[in-house]
C-alpha cells in the first residue's frame, strides 16, 4: 500500500466524524518519517513501511484521543515538545499568555535586568522554555506538584538546551522552602470549574490534576496567600484563568493582598482569560 492510498483510506474512514485531515497527515508524517505534511502529497507513491501501526493509531485518533498524545509531541510557539499522559497539551491561549507577559513586562521592569521568574504548574515546561527563549537574561524556574509532569518538563528543558531550574512542590512552597526570591510569576494552573463543559477528548485523556479547579485548595489561593514570603519588592503575576473565576479572584485578591493593581484581559476568542496583578 502506498502513502497516497493509506491517506485516502484514512480520510474516508474519518469522514463525517469531525476530524481534520491535517491530523491524519501528522500521523503519516510520524509513522513514515516524512519531513512535513507536504510530503504526504509529494511522496504519495512511496510504499508504506508501517501500515499496521498507522492504522492502529488511526483507530485511536477516531476514538477521540488527541493526536499529540498519539505521536507524543506538541508544538508551542517555536518549540516542539515531548508530551505524554502526565501533562496537559499546551494550548493556544497559553501561547497568548506568554505574549501578554512579553508585551507587558516593560510596564513594570527593565526586561534587560536579570529578573527571577517562576512558571508554577509547568507541565510540559512550555511557558518556562518560551520565556527563557525570549528573555535569556532571566533566572527562570519551572515547578510542578506532579513528579511525573516534571520528568517531561526536565526532558523538554534538556532538549531546549536552556538553563532553567526545576523545583517540585505545591504552588510557591518549593520557592519558600529553598529561600528563593521572585520578581515575576507566570502560571496556567488548573482552572476548569464545576459544571463547565469539557470535551470528551480532554476529559478522557488529559490529566485531571491539570484541569480542575477546587475552591478550597488551588494554585491562585496558595500563591496569593504566601506571596510576601517570595518577594523582596514589587512582584508581578500573570495568570491564565477561566472566565468563570473572575468574581472568585477579585474576592481572593481583596482578602489576601494590599497595595495591588490588577487587570483582566481577554484572549483572541473574546473570553476573559488572563489576570495580571502587580503588587507592591
Ligand atoms: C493547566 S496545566 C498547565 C501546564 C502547562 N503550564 C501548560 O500551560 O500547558 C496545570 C499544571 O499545574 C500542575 N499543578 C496542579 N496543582 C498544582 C499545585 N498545587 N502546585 C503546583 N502545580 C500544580 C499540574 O500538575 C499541571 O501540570
Amino acid at each position: 500500500m502506498t502513502i497516497g492510498e493509506a491517506y485516502s483510506i484514512a480520510v474516508n474512514k474519518a469522514k463525517g466524524k469531525g476530524f481534520f485531515s491535517q491530523d491524519i497527515r501528522r500521523l503519516l508524517v510520524h509513522h513514515e518519517n516524512l519531513r512535513d505534511q507536504l510530503d504526504v502529497i509529494t511522496e504519495k507513491n512511496r510504499e508504506m513501511s508501517n501500515v499496521e501501526a498507522f492504522f492502529s493509531d488511526l483507530d485511536r485518533l477516531l476514538n477521540d484521543e488527541p493526536i499529540e498524545y498519539i505521536i507524543g509531541e506538541a508544538e508551542f510557539l517555536t518549540h516542539r515538545l515531548k508530551i505524554n499522559e502526565h501533562v496537559l497539551i499546551p494550548r493556544l491561549e497559553t501561547e497568548e499568555l506568554v505574549s501578554v507577559f512579553s508585551e507587558r513586562i516593560n510596564e513594570y521592569f527593565n526586561p534587560k535586568n536579570m529578573l527571577a521568574v517562576a512558571d508554577i504548574g509547568t507541565g510540559s515546561g512550555c511557558i518556562a522554555i518560551a520565556i527563557k527563549d525570549a528573555f535569556p537574561s532571566f533566572l527562570v524556574y519551572a515547578s510542578d506538584v506532579s513528579k511525573n509532569a516534571l520528568e517531561v518538563a526536565k526532558e523538554n528543558i534538556a532538549r531546549s538546551g536552556k538553563d532553567i531550574i526545576v523545583l517540585e512542590g505545591n504552588a510557591i512552597e518549593p520557592y519558600i522552602s529553598s529561600g528563593r526570591k521572585l520578581d515575576l510569576i507566570v502560571s496556567n494552573p488548573p482552572y476548569i470549574t464545576e459544571g463547565e463543559y469539557v470535551q470528551p477528548s480532554v476529559l478522557n485523556h488529559e490529566p485531571a490534576s491539570a484541569l480542575f479547579f477546587h475552591e478550597e485548595s488551588n494554585v491562585y489561593k496558595s500563591v496569593l496567600e504566601s506571596l510576601d514570603k517570595v518577594r523582596n519588592g514589587p512582584i508581578v503575576l500573570f495568570f491564565e484563568i477561566s472566565p468563570q473565576l473572575v468574581d472568585y479572584l477579585k474576592q481572593l485578591m481583596a482578602s489576601t493582598l494590599s497595595d495591588y493593581r490588577f487587570s483582566f484581559l481577554e484572549d483572541s476568542n473574546g473570553f476573559v482569560r488572563f489576570l495580571v496583578i502587580d503588587v507592591g
